[in-house]
């Protein structure tokens, strides 16, 4: 599929077949999300993929997302290691375009994601219970799986809109 298409047709997806993801596959995502550029290329993200049932269900009640973690086979969720930190700003820019990437290989392999922000409310008791260090600080979860065929839309400001000056 052509680039700009991948990107147009992506979807966030909140609904997921019972049905698991390989290792491969999760491999294949977590490479597009390393080769994401970072200022410095500090590469400042780190991952914790959780595929087991028991931890799912551990992270699912501090969100009003459950309902999603509880179907995605997968969820991938995304740290910003402190210590390679040099730019708050410029590190959480990269994570973001490291996220990206995950969102659109994974969509390229016909897998659906959704990028989860709502469990940043309880971003502290997450980290807790995944058990990390102070080093590590949680800017996202991924879930990951098969969609379902529930219809998705989505739409987009018009470009005329968001071009501010043409000079
Ligand atoms: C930073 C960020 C946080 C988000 N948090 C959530 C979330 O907590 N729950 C959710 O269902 N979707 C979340 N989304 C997905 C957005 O709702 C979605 O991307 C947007 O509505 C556009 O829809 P589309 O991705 O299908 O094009 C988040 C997306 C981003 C980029």
């Amino acid at each position: 599929m052509e680039i700009l298409e991948l990107i147009r047709s992506r979807r966030s997806v909140r609904s997921y077949l019972p049905k698991k993801i390989t290792q491969k596959q999760i491999k294949k995502i977590l490479e597009a999300a390393r080769w994401a550029p970072s200022g410095l290329n500090n590469q400042p993200w780190r991952f914790i993929v959780i595929t087991s049932e028991e931890q799912k269900k551990e992270i699912k009640n501090f969100t009003s997302d459950s309902h999603i973690i509880e179907e995605a086979p997968c969820l991938i969720v995304v740290f910003l290691d402190k210590k390679s930190s040099y730019n708050r700003t410029k590190d959480l820019m990269a994570i973001g375009a490291c996220i990206q990437n995950m969102l659109l290989e994974a969509h390229s392999l016909s897998l659906g994601t959704c990028w989860l922000g709502e469990i940043l409310n309880r971003r502290e008791e997450v980290e807790k219970k995944l058990g990390v260090t102070e080093q590590y600080e949680m800017v996202a979860a991924v879930a990951l799986g098969y969609p379902t065929d529930e219809v998705r839309e989505s739409s987009r400001l018009n470009l005329e809109e968001l071009i501010l000056k043409e000079i």
